[in-house]
């Protein structure tokens, strides 16, 4: 049994509904459903008795303990977080709760129950009851977090790798970038067996339409203006959401406690190429009625206040050690996303109901 946290968002999701199709352990699924989470992501495997979900917060340290204690999980997975830059710049209230305070609590009901566990050497596999075989040494905290703690990069700088200083510049990046210290610390002052990954952009399924890719394709095809903030050159690296779930499974499995890795899938990207590029795969996969190129949406809007210029990931450390690639090119990726959601219009049409409509269209003013 391993427990994730934040499963009913973008990635977390994706990892469960992966997890399930490639193993037979089962997963213990905690997320507070927060606008961000929604159990419509996890529709193909409702009724799958491996698959148990708790609707609660990664900062509930009574109901994390409890958890922890009836399920004994081998592993942790957090993913639970606030994800969105321009919400934290809006109102950063709540990714201090969740990505600080909550990433805390959580630490410390983990360490109060990785404390108990036994010292000794698990018994092989197949003598293993339910829970048995989960020692101090055997029991992993993954805590999933983002390249954007190390802040922004000029374009003649050389990709972040793991040995860079942490400048996070947003109060999500700043939020992050807190929790990877604590878990750290947790690491070097108590000995708790962690791991941390730093991703890149992601992209794929079951991305609300907040963040840029999703937003794009959603309003391109509702006829709406499709925003760039400023000139449109800042650059992101992008990686399919399914390329990050199997290099946190790999780094669960054999990454060395205490590191850091970097996953990234080396595709540094102008934001204005990326909409261009989906502009032209919706001309392509459903032309507008009228004929005319998608592009004509494209809307200069104010730009985000403390916007970084560029991320890049060196991946080469988890490439190296673990062996991990990802298996899609941005090419192959960005069209599967563009046909999942064309595909998927229900979603789209469920998620953007509600909550959404009072955020969508908060720009920047000058
Ligand atoms: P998301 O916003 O789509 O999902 C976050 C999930 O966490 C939601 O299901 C939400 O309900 C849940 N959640 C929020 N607060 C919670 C709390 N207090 N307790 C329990 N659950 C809570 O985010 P995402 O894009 O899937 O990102 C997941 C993780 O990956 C985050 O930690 C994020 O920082 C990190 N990350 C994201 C990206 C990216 O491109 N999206 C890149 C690198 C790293
Ligand atoms: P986003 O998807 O919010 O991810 P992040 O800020 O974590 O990188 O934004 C990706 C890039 O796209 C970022 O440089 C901001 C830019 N962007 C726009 O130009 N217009 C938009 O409407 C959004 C949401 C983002």
């Amino acid at each position: 049994m391993i427990l994730v946290t934040g499963g009913a968002g973008f990635i977390g999701s994706n990892f469960v509904l992966d997890w399930l199709a490639n193993a037979d352990e089962p997963l213990l699924n905690l997320d507070a459903l927060t606008y961000a989470g929604n159990l419509e992501n996890l529709a193909t495997v409702d009724g799958d008795s491996r698959h148990i979900f708790i609707k609660g917060d990664i900062g509930d340290f009574a109901l994390v303990s409890a958890l922890l204690a009836e399920h004994q999980p081998r592993a942790i997975v957090n993913f639970a977080a606030e994800s969105h830059v321009d919400r934290s710049i809006h109102g950063p209230e709540d990714f201090i709760q969740t990505n600080i305070v909550g990433t805390f609590r959580l630490l410390e009901a983990v360490r109060a129950h990785w404390q108990k566990l036994p010292n000794e050497t698990p018994r092989p596999e197949g003598e293993r009851g339910r829970g048995e075989g989960v020692s101090k040494q055997s029991f992993r905290f993954l805590h999933v977090s983002t390249d954007e703690v190390y802040g922004s990069l000029s374009a003649s700088d050389p990709a972040f790798s793991e040995t860079n200083r942490y400048e996070p510049n947003s109060p999500y990046s700043a939020s992050k970038a807190a929790s990877d210290h604590l878990v750290r610390a947790y690491h070097h002052t108590y000995g708790l067996p962690v791991l941390t990954t730093n991703c890149s952009n992601n992209y794929g399924p079951y991305h609300f339409p907040e963040k840029l890719i999703p937003l794009v394709i959603h309003n391109a095809l509702a006829g709406k203006p499709l925003p760039i903030y400023g000139d449109g050159q800042q650059v992101r690296d992008w990686l399919y959401v399914k390329d990050h779930c199997s290099a946190i499974r790999r780094v669960l499995e054999a990454g060395r406690l205490g590191e850091t890795y970097n996953v990234g899938g080396w595709n540094e990207k102008p934001n204005l190429d990326v909409v261009h590029t989906l502009c032209s795969i919706l001309d392509e996969l459903q032309p507008r009625a009228d004929g005319k190129p998608y592009k004509e949406q494209i809307t200069y809007v104010t730009d985000r206040p403390g916007h970084d210029r560029r991320y890049a990931i060196d991946a080469s450390k988890i490439e190296r050690e673990l062996g991990w690639k990802p298996a899609e090119t941005f090419e192959t990726g960005i069209h599967k996303t563009v046909q999942w959601y064309l595909d998927n219009q229900a979603w789209v049409a469920n998620v953007t109901s509600g909550v959404y409509q009072n955020w969508v269209g908060k720009q920047y003013s000058v």
